[in-house]
């Protein structure tokens, strides 16, 4: 990765998010893994957030080569993904857990057993979530999230609307959404119609966030979480009330900002 590749923005405000910009998806994914894998180089006994979704999957191919070549050690990493169909068998290759084993748990020297997603088979949704969340607070919280951002501000499942929801919930997808992946699953009544989902307090509660976004379609989300009013019909403008978060973005999702500067 080229420095130039990378610029680093500020909007001039103390304890603002801090936003970097970069030319490529490539700089962008090399750009957000040297940073998680910093972190995960300066502490003994990791607690990972990650996400799933296109945005991170360069993020997830650079810390496994990061990993391969001795640079990131994922043995004492612990991981607790975002979000996770409901119902779906972990077996389903459009399940999460299908997701993170293929582009980044088989890939890298990580216990399984340190890789928890929310099961997507619990009999008892809301004890599962409430287990999550306990599970979580035991290990310590978590001390880097990685998050994407969805078209309309959402982060995890948390869809816009008149609250921030704390806990880890289950969610009813949107027709728009169930539609979305409908393409992904051999029929639409095959697309499970709800999510478990971690709730805000569980990402806010993160010790580090590192958001990443690219394309065209993630600008005005991205200008509305950092530029617009601080709302849950943006979910992920909720961001800005955390002491220690970046966005590493691209020029297409960076195109709608106006307050920040090149530093
Ligand atoms: C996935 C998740 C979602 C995605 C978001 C962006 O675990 O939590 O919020 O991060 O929908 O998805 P992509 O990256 O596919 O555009």
């Amino acid at each position: 990765m080229k420095t130039t590749d990378v610029k680093a923005y500020s909007n001039g405000k103390e304890n603002g998010v801090r936003l970097f910009v970069c030319k490529s998806y490539d700089a962008l994914s090399a750009k957000a893994a040297a940073i998680v894998s910093g972190e995960i180089n300066k502490k003994a006994n990791f607690v990972l957030g990650l996400a799933t979704g296109t945005s991170p999957i360069g993020l997830y191919t650079e810390l496994a080569r990061l990993n391969d070549e001795g640079k990131v050690d994922f043995s004492r990493v612990t991981t607790y993904n975002l979000d996770e169909y409901y119902p779906i068998d972990a077996e389903n290759d459009q399940s999460y857990r299908y997701f993170m084993n293929k582009y980044l748990f088989n890939k890298v020297n990580i216990n399984m057993d340190d890789t928890h997603l929310l099961n997507g088979r619990a009999p008892d949704p809301e004890a599962e979530c409430r287990a999550y969340d306990e599970a979580i607070v035991n290990a310590g919280n978590i001390d880097l999230q990685v998050l994407g951002i969805g078209c309309n501000g959402h982060i995890g499942f948390n869809e816009p609307g008149d609250k921030f929801i704390m806990g880890t919930h289950l969610v009813e997808l949107t027709e728009n959404t169930i539609e979305a992946n409908s393409r992904l699953f051999n029929s639409a009544d095959e697309v499970p119609r709800h999510a478990l989902s971690m709730g805000i307090g569980a990402i806010m509660n993160a010790k580090s966030i590192v958001l990443v976004a690219n394309g065209k379609n993630k600008a005005k989300a991205v200008k509305d979480a950092l530029e617009g009013e601080i709302t849950p019909y943006c979910q992920a403008s909720i961001l800005r009330l955390h002491k220690n978060v970046v966005f590493v973005i691209d020029e297409d999702a960076a195109s709608e900002l106006t307050e920040y500067k090149p530093l």
